[in-house]
């Protein structure tokens, strides 16, 4: 009998947390307060400004497709925002407006990546990118990184890894699940190292904004060469609206407007006038006190769990997340997640849901709720531990 379900379906891997979300989602309705600690988007809302341009526009009644590759507009504003905050100067023709991240790295990925070819990317790092590959007939070659490197690849390991098969290398700076960041050194050696060899540079930006105590640097200050993936999901709070963006080297620009005509034809135009709003001085004010506001929250976390006795071998300076490893409590962190929160209603995800490498002593914490339910969650966890 023809089989009636695509092969490739199997090879794409499902989120262990869904379980934990499922059986929180029970637990809730049973009444019980679980704190969300699992979850990869802040409790903020969108910006108002924004909120209210996307209104002025869908008021309007004209939410008509735009340009495959965005609106002129947006383009120019987001080849602006390099301007004033990387001081590099992108063409607008290079950028394209995608729905989120996700769009973004598929995009990149279907102009430039064949069947059988292969991508490096960290373990642990974000597994939706390495299933888009699968997706597209490529394979992943994950790479066991460690504190060492700050949870990033280095120019040496790609040198290392490269293949015949090999048609470019992956880097997320700062990184989901390790909130860490690649210096802008190693950066520079990886994108010249990938340049050298003949292959395709992705750097996944999605975190950038969201940097505490230092900066991040864009894979764009070393080459022109390269894919920038980027959205308005994480820093500018904008998860549900899907907007993002791409930037591609000059040679893909053509191919990438044929490619998104055909897959999406156009990003959600609401979203499009919304965004057009969150790059003005009243939303990066307010992007900033939230900045403030989850580099408050990372040193609360980081110090407890600490104290609680989990090792978090190099203090993560991006994103909302800190990879904790917790094998002085157990071998078997999904074990322990699950425990936890049917113990405890406390909800994290295992180390099992971004590789394999020493997974089963990790634990992904997202600092995405308040100090005050923060402060709960470690009470409440600091009793797990101790068996109270
Ligand atoms: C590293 C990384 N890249 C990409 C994405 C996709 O984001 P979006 O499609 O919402 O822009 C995420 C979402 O969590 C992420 O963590």
């Amino acid at each position: 009998m023809r089989e009636r379900l695509a092969r490739r379906t199997s090879e794409i891997s499902s989120f262990y947390v869904m379980e934990l979300l499922r059986r929180s989602k029970e637990l809730e309705a049973q009444g019980r307060n679980v704190i969300h600690m699992e979850i990869g988007e802040p409790d903020f809302p969108t910006p108002f400004t924004i909120v209210e341009a996307g209104i002025r526009h869908l008021s309007t009644g004209a939410v008509k497709y735009t340009p495959a590759a965005g609106l002129p507009e947006l383009r120019e504003q987001i080849a602006a925002f390099y301007r004033q905050r990387y001081q590099i100067t992108v063409d607008a023709q290079r950028i394209f407006v995608t729905p989120g991240a996700s769009g973004a790295f598929l995009l990149a990925l279907g102009v430039s990546l064949n069947p059988k070819e292969e991508l490096l990317m960290a373990d642990p790092c974000y597994p939706c990118n390495s299933n888009f590959v699968t997706l597209l007939g490529g394979t992943t070659r994950t790479i066991a990184v460690d504190a060492n490197s700050h949870y990033q690849l280095t120019a040496t390991q790609i040198q290392e890894n490269w293949s015949s098969q090999t048609k470019g290398a992956l880097i997320a700076s700062p990184s989901n699940p390790t909130g860490t960041l690649i210096s802008p050194d190693e950066l520079k050696r990886c994108v010249n190292t990938v340049d050298d060899l003949g292959g395709c540079f992705y750097s996944d930006e999605i975190y950038h904004g969201l940097v505490y105590g230092t900066d991040a640097t864009t894979a764009l200050a070393y080459s022109n060469n390269v894919f920038v993936i980027n959205s308005f999901s994480k820093y500018f709070g904008m998860t549900g609206w899907r907007i993002g963006w791409l930037i591609v080297p000059d040679e893909f620009i053509e191919a990438a407007e044929k490619l998104a005509q055909n897959i999406y034809i156009a990003t959600s135009t609401q979203s499009q006038y919304a965004a057009l709003a969150a790059f003005n001085e009243d939303t990066l004010a307010e992007l900033e006190r939230r900045r403030m506001e989850l580099a408050g929250r990372r040193d609360f976390l980081y110090d407890n769990l600490l104290r609680l006795g989990f090792e978090i071998p190099v203090k993560p300076e991006g994103a909302f997340y800190i990879y904790a490893n917790c094998k002085k409590f157990t071998n078997d962190s999904y074990q322990f997640a699950l425990d936890l929160l049917e113990t405890k209603a406390l909800a994290v995800t295992p180390g099992i849901d971004f590789g394999s490498h020493d997974a089963r002593h990790m634990l992904r914490f997202a600092y995405t709720t308040s100090v005050d339910n923060m402060n709960i969650a470690m009470q409440r966890l600091g009793h797990f531990i101790n068996k109270g």
